[in-house]
């Protein structure tokens, strides 16, 4: 892009970073929407109007496979773009490869919405998309791979910032999850068997089903914390050492934690208790780095009060620390006796995914956008605050909810007469979490409303902005 190329000493290549900035914005309000219709189905089953493409089976995968991957994947793609040039102090390597990369990624999303209304799926959770396109992720992420390595091997500085290890580590584990799990059988274009069978299969499956967690929704999103939150701050991360240990001791730990999806099943129980322990160790390296990026705000903390950024980056690491330690606790078996198969795995998945990937990612992107078409700050500040307080309101409301509807209906399954029969039917706890479901929906509507009003401000943004001709490398707090 001619655009990109001009400039001071060192002139960034933005557009892929643009481009898959705005396009997390759009199919972030598209994910969230059919967030938002899957949960009024579920407290009102007849709004799949007896159609099949509308039924929950088959909007459900749609609904993960668009917050996860469209709209946490072009965060992802953005940021990783955005930070590896900024640190590195050097132009982003490859930049036909890097634009494949968004139109390549953007043909995944398509394909996704289009074969998972038809009920056409592997049926492998968050990993449901089917052979062919199973092949193009592939192919998409070995340029990924490429371009972003590239751009750490041309770097003008020696140091490698540890941002660009998070954003690496995911790259790279991402890509063996995918290909290893993804292994598979086809017997026509649109269906295949899967290459592992039984116990084997489920193990392989939650291997991939946990790092997906690990990988996908956490290391990268880390990265954007060592980035973002000292930027924001004006202040260098708090221990640059202890971001170190956080880094090994994370990715060592979260590869063993897979099992913890497989308690009371046929997996050996070896293999089980394996899963606890490291699910319980994980909290260390979790915390350690939730205090790393909460901590760099010392000295600073008064900054909070007025920069709505800062409240979305800095309470996106409670909610992290919160899942962290909900996390563990879940996977102690006992414990999981009661939380398997309720509404609580529901509450404890969205205060990781409202909470930490959605705010964390939104507070970037309302760093990243203006400075990308030439502005020092978004269209409306004002907007930005009460995104904020929708959405963290919004998620209370569908945490909580989940939280209380988990464990009554993990009790009311459990509660037994004298005589040993049930006291309960499975309608009764169904009758009885309507109410929840209710208010759960309320809150997924206020996060909604939230990310439509970042839609607006982003269109704003950029139409009263103009995309930055070059940037000179700014002092780098990250740095310092
Ligand atoms: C407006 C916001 C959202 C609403 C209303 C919403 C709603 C829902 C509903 C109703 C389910 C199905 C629960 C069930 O089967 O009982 C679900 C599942 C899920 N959602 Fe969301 N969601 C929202 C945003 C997000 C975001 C931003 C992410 C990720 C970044 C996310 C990740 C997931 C995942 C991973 C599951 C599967 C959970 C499991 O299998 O236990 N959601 N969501
Ligand atoms: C120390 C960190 C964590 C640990 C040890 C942990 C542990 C667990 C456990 C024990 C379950 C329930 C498994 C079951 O009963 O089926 C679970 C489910 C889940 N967790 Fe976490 N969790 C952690 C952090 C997170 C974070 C930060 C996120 C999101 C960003 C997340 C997303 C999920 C998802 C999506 C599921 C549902 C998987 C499914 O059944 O579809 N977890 N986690």
């Amino acid at each position: 892009m001619k655009s990109d190329q001009r400039g001071a000493s060192v002139a960034y290549f933005d557009t892929p970073v643009r481009w898959f900035a705005l396009a997390a914005v759009l199919w972030g309000v598209v994910g969230m929407l059919v967030g938002v219709i899957i949960a009024a189905q579920l407290a009102w089953p007849e709004l799949n109007l007896g159609i099949p493409w509308l039924s929950y089976g088959r909007l459900r995968p749609l609904h993960t496979n668009a917050v996860i991957f469209a709209f946490g994947g072009c965060v992802l793609f953005a940021t990783a773009y955005h930070v590896v040039q900024r640190t590195g102090q050097t132009r982003l390597f490859a930049p036909g490869l890097a634009m494949f990369t968004f139109w390549g990624w953007q043909l995944v999303i398509v394909l996704a919405a289009i074969t998972l209304p038809l009920g056409i799926t592997s049926s492998k959770e968050y990993a449901e998309l089917e052979w062919p396109i199973d092949l193009l992720i592939a192919v998409v992420w070995v340029a990924f791979a490429v371009v972003f390595f590239g751009t750490v091997g041309t770097r003008k500085v020696r140091h490698i910032y540890v941002a660009n290890w998070f954003f690496g580590a995911f790259i790279i584990a991402v890509a063996l999850l995918h290909i290893v799990n993804s292994a598979a059988i086809p017997v026509s274009l649109t269906k295949s068997y899967s290459a592992y069978a039984g116990v084997q299969d489920a193990m392989v499956q939650w291997w991939y089903g946990h790092n997906a967690v690990g990988f996908f929704l956490t290391a990268g999103f880390l990265g954007m914390m060592y980035y973002y939150i000292p930027k924001k701050a004006e202040r260098p991360v708090y221990s640059y050492r202890l971001s170190i240990v956080h880094f090994w001791a994370l990715i060592f730990t979260y590869m063993w934690a897979g099992p913890h999806h497989l308690h009371y099943t046929a997996l050996p129980d070896w293999a089980q208790s394996i899963g606890m322990i490291f699910s319980l160790v994980l909290l260390a390296p979790s915390w350690g780095g939730m205090i790393n990026g909460i901590m760099t705000l010392s000295g600073a903390w008064h900054k909070l009060r007025d920069d709505p950024i800062l409240k979305f980056l800095i309470v996106s690491l409670s909610f992290y620390g919160m899942s962290t330690f909900e996390g563990p606790m879940m996977s102690i078996k006992t414990v999981n006796a009661l939380s398997h198969y309720t509404d609580w795995t529901v509450g404890h998945v969205h205060s990781g995914a409202l909470g930490w990937v959605g705010l964390i990612s939104m507070g970037s992107l309302y760093y990243l956008i203006p400075r990308m078409y030439g502005r020092k700050q978004m269209f409306s500040v004002k907007a930005i605050e009460l995104h904020f307080w929708i959405a963290t309101i919004g998620i209370v409301l569908y945490i909580a909810a989940m939280w209380i509807a988990g464990v009554m209906q993990g009790l009311m399954w459990r509660a037994v007469n004298p005589d040993g029969t049930l006291v309960y039917s499975f309608v009764e706890s169904v009758k009885a979490t309507y109410p929840f479901y209710v208010i759960r929906l309320l809150g997924g509507v206020l996060y909604l409303s939230g990310m439509l009003l970042m839609a607006w401000n982003v269109v704003m943004t950029v139409r009263s902005g103009r995309p930055e001709v070059a940037q000179v490398p700014a002092v780098n707090v990250a740095h310092a």
